[in-house]
């Protein structure tokens, strides 16, 4: 049951983003936009802000502005240790889990190509700092109205702030992130501080796979909340 349940949830999750991320629209309600398409890397995405982030792909660039974004969070998941076991087991069966033989002849798990590309999570797990921290910025400007002024909140806002809260605990819980806070040490009582850090991001990284599933699915509901808002399908609820 729990490699089909899933590969029915990794699957739900692929389709929607796929659908979302191709749209090209509905992706801005001012205040609020889509994590799916920040920050705006193309001059295509006018709407967004008062404009692009950083408009390195002119207009050369047709395509929806999500395509330049997603691939960061994207290969941040792919590689991570937990969506490895998932998808590993839930979609390649290989291995089908713990202490079951593989159906190849020979094992070289990830020590040959393609899969030996997985060791890049470290570098994703960088980028997805930055990430976080555009998702962050996006959250707070939730506290503007629709006319850029300061001082406001509406549900979108708590949508996003919820979003951005589970973004930074799974990426703070994330394995990379505990080597680089405790990794290489001979000696912890000669570095308390990283050791008072390395224990609480043990306790978060205890919780990965928690975080990695309710992350998951905020960040699907902070975009789904902006496109019902932008498209008109339902009125943003402001409470002051
Ligand atoms: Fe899962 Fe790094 S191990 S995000």
């Amino acid at each position: 049951m729990p490699p089909l349940v899933t590969a029915v949830g990794l699957a739900l999750f692929v389709t929607y983003a796929t659908w979302r991320a191709f749209a090209n629209s509905h992706y801005y309600a001012a205040p609020y936009v889509s994590p799916f398409y920040s920050p705006c890397l193309a001059s295509n995405c006018q709407d967004m802000k008062g404009g692009a982030d950083w408009p390195l792909f002119g207009s050369w660039w047709g395509l929806s502005p999500a395509l330049l974004v997603l691939v960061f969070p994207l290969g941040f998941r792919l590689t991570c240790y937990y969506y490895r076991k998932a998808y590993y087991r839930g979609i390649w069966s290989s291995p089908p889990a713990c202490a079951v033989a593989e159906p190849h002849a020979k094992y070289t798990g990830e020590t040959r190509f393609p899969l030996i590309l997985q060791n890049s999570h470290r570098y994703f797990f960088y980028l997805a700092l930055v990430v976080a921290g555009i998702l962050t910025y996006d959250a707070v400007l939730g506290f503007r109205d629709e006319h850029g002024n300061w001082g406001h909140m509406g549900l979108g806002t708590l949508v996003l702030l919820a979003n951005i809260a589970l973004i930074w605990a799974y990426t703070v819980s994330c394995h990379s992130c505990r080597h680089v806070i405790g990794g290489k040490l001979r000696h912890f009582s000669r570095h308390p501080v990283r050791y008072r850090l390395w224990g609480w991001v043990g306790t978060l990284t205890a919780r990965h796979m928690l975080l990695a599933w309710s992350s998951l699915i905020s960040v699907g509901v902070a975009d789904f909340y902006v496109y019902l808002v932008s498209s008109g399908a339902f009125d943003d609820p402001r409470f002051f």
